[in-house]
């Protein structure tokens, strides 16, 4: 794939497919940071002389137009960001694009409140090809949507990547397809049936791997050990036991929980006690991993020279059952500091567990990805970044 690097942009429109489907509270975005990082795309364009136009999905409005997912509400969170004012124009020709003053910078409504965007339609396609001369694609988390603004688009015009789907790639790619060995992923999360693809593509994959959250119950049950009340999915107790199969025929180490912290409740201030894993009471729930787990997965940090970081370990929502994320993601951050580990975290609640560990500034990088990053982790190609060539 081509970067901006690769383009002539002087005069140019160009079609910027971002990624700013971001959180809102009473109109309120409380999580900029997909915002903040596409901001170094839109600033290099404007620099090389181009119009960056920008198309990007909010919510899943489904094919109609909803004023509570109009992109609207997230253009003053965009205008801040960039330093600047943004134009948005609902449904463009390219009549109006063409009446713009220079360095103007334009937001296109919703893409998604037409039902063209999700079905790929060439239709959507074409008319959006049509506003632009160059298409650049900077949403590296939609890029496992096969839609009109992410695939469709990039067939029609020049394409390239923009700088934080560069950045994404390039990281991803030192994680996984090409990384310093050994690496050591840790997977964690509630359930282990979301994660089956990603488990399975990973033992084939990396040395180590972690397993925590109410996923590692499953894994746990499958042994034979009693997971008393835990969240646990009994049902793949066949499927854990041939990922446990195969990580021992690839030579990929499993390290699961040696001791847990449980409770009777799973509420805030809920008394909790640190038990054996074998000891698990049985009216008592896990949820977190005890001390001994994580002073064994540091030890695999220090083995480690690479980490990829997906899920908590334990129920990160409600202290204390955040220990064993806290403590372990503060541990790589520091490895990561000293340049000790390259780790690269994504994917869903891991961003907002590790930031609430106040370790995410300590990883090397952090991915804006939820769904895409899982799709990655799990070995698939994702047609956005396929349809960039
Ligand atoms: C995300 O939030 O992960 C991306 O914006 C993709 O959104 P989607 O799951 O609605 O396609």
């Amino acid at each position: 794939w081509k970067t901006l690097d690769d383009m002539d942009l002087a005069g140019k429109r160009v079609l910027t497919r971002v990624d700013i489907n971001v959180p809102l509270e009473n109109g309120v975005v409380t999580d900029d940071t997909r915002i903040t990082r596409i901001v170094p795309t839109i600033t290099d364009i404007l620099d090389q002389g181009g119009t960056p136009i920008l198309l990007a999905h909010f919510g899943r409005p489904k094919g109609k137009p909803d004023p509570e997912m109009s992109l609207r509400l997230v253009q003053p969170a965009l205008e801040e960001a960039l330093g600047r004012e943004v134009v948005f124009m609902e449904s463009p020709s390219r009549a109006d694009i063409d009446a713009l003053p220079k360095n103007s910078v334009v937001l296109v409504e919703n893409t998604r409140f037409s039902p063209m965007e999700e079905a790929n339609d060439p239709k959507m396609a074409e008319a959006l090809a049509g506003l632009g001369d160059v298409f650049c694609n900077d949403a590296f988390s939609a890029a496992h949507r096969a839609h009109a603004s992410t695939t469709g688009v990039a067939h029609l015009l020049p394409s390239c990547a923009g700088r934080l789907m560069e950045a994404e790639l390039r990281a991803l790619e030192a994680a996984l397809s090409n990384p310093e060995r050994p690496v050591v992923a840790v997977v964690g999360g509630a359930k282990v049936s979301t994660k089956l693809d990603l488990l399975s593509n990973l033992v084939e994959k990396v040395d180590i791997l972690v397993i925590g959250g109410g996923m590692a119950n499953t894994f746990l049950a499958a042994q034979g050990v009693d997971v008393g009340k835990s969240l646990c999915e009994h049902d793949l107790a066949d499927t854990a036991r041939a990922i446990a199969e195969k990580a021992m025929t690839t030579g990929c180490e499993l390290l699961l929980p040696r001791d847990v912290v449980v409770a009777r409740e799973f509420k805030a201030g809920a008394a909790s006690e640190v038990v054996k894993t074998e000891n698990c009471p049985p009216d008592a729930m896990i949820l977190d991993a005890g001390p001994d787990s994580v002073a064994h997965i540091c030890q695999a940090f220090d083995r480690a020279k690479t980490l990829i970081w997906n899920g908590p370990l334990g129920a990160f929502e409600i202290a204390p059952f955040d220990a064993a994320t806290n403590a372990a993601a503060a541990y790589a951050a520091g490895l990561s500091r000293s340049g000790k580990l390259v780790s690269v975290a994504g994917g869903g609640d891991t961003v907002a567990a590790l930031n609430k560990a106040d370790a995410a500034a300590g990883f090397t990088y952090i991915s804006t990805a939820g769904g895409a990053f899982l799709e990655w982790m799990e070995g698939k190609t994702l047609p956005g970044v396929a349809a960039l060539g």
